[in-house]
């Protein structure tokens, strides 16, 4: 749809204002920490009448200062095209599934998930729709990223979630509102993490492993430092602040064609740096093997 219609945006905009109204307990002023409510299908109001407008593709912008980010519109699209065509990430997500399933507490009550940076969207998704159409769950996605082009992609495209610009630092929820936190090769705040999971929720953090995107980073980096990536650090840091109860290494390879390996040019910050020829040189093969090498690991609060 390019031209996109009027009317359409404003039942987006209704549409999701109804939905949001449903779970308008999660939220408290990000001005004031009052609770808020939705106001005239229009706007997310507290007592104090700190209003947040809900924008026509159905998000609201709860940021209280204007953030600059350098993930744009365009790496939002590669990223989806990759997502979504070529299922580049389809394993971690059936991981991240069955994870949810094996570990999430009360498995027979309505489960709530938050992706902590989720971009454009595509995991959370994908994740919420496998947890209800073939496990039959109750599952509320809400989505919260810094960047308005990302969340603006997701609110456009993928109903029945709740889309949130955010700081993820500090985010416009109450206390203990989740089940699991998603966070998917983004930053992490763990006192932000800990302050929103419910007592017997579960966090699940991706990260990259020493094998991911090699193929890139041997072409655009020439110091075995950069060529050679390490998530030890990480690791340490999540095991710190979590009891570990699962972990998994998700590593295989996909082979993308010309158009997709442009596609993963563009979406990943790796290549932010890369000369015309660098690029040049990556994009010359009719297609090219990639390696997608994750950990995905499964924590709970420490007792
Ligand atoms: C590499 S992308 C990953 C996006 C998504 N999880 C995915 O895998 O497609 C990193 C994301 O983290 C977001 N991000 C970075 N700092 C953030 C912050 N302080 N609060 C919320 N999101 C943040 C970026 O805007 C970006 O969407
Ligand atoms: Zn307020």
């Amino acid at each position: 749809m390019n031209e996109v219609d009027p009317l359409f945006e404003v039942n987006k905009r209704i549409r999701s204002a109804k939905f949001v109204s449903r779970f308008e307990s999660i939220f408290k002023c990000p001005i004031c920490n009052l609770p808020m409510h939705v106001f005239e299908l229009k706007s997310l109001l507290c007592s104090n009448n700190h209003t947040f407008d809900f924008a026509r593709q159905g998000y609201i912008n709860l940021t209280t200062r204007q953030i600059q980010s350098k993930y744009s519109k365009k790496l939002f699209e590669a990223r989806r095209k990759l997502i979504i065509e070529d299922g580049f990430f389809k394993p971690m997500n059936r991981a991240i599934t069955d994870f949810i399933c094996q570990h999430a507490p009360r498995e027979m009550e309505p489960m709530s998930i938050i992706d902590m940076g989720c971009g454009e969207g595509s995991h959370l998704s994908n994740i919420c729709d496998a947890m209800s159409s073939y496990h039959k769950k109750t599952v509320t996605g809400v989505g919260v990223d810094i960047s308005k082009d990302g969340i603006s992609l997701a609110s456009r495209d993928y109903d029945n979630k709740i889309w949130i610009v955010a700081d993820l630092v500090n985010t416009p929820f109450r206390d203990q509102q989740f089940d699991v936190i998603l966070n998917i090769l983004s930053p992490s705040n763990y006192a932000e993490f800990n302050r929103l999971l419910k007592t017997d929720g579960i966090v699940i953090k991706v990260i990259p492993q020493a094998g991911y995107l090699q193929e890139l980073r041997k072409t655009l980096f020439d110091t075995p430092e950069k060529q050679v990536y390490s998530n030890v650090d990480t690791v340490e840091l999540f095991s710190a602040n979590y009891q570990v109860i699962d972990c998994l290494r998700s590593s295989y390879t996909v082979t993308l064609n010309r158009s997709s390996v442009h596609s993963l040019l563009m979406m990943t910050p790796l290549s932010w740096d890369a000369t015309e020829n660098q690029i040049r040189t990556f994009l010359k093969e009719e297609s090219t093997e990639v390696t997608v090498d994750l950990d995905v690991l499964v924590g709970k609060r420490r007792n």
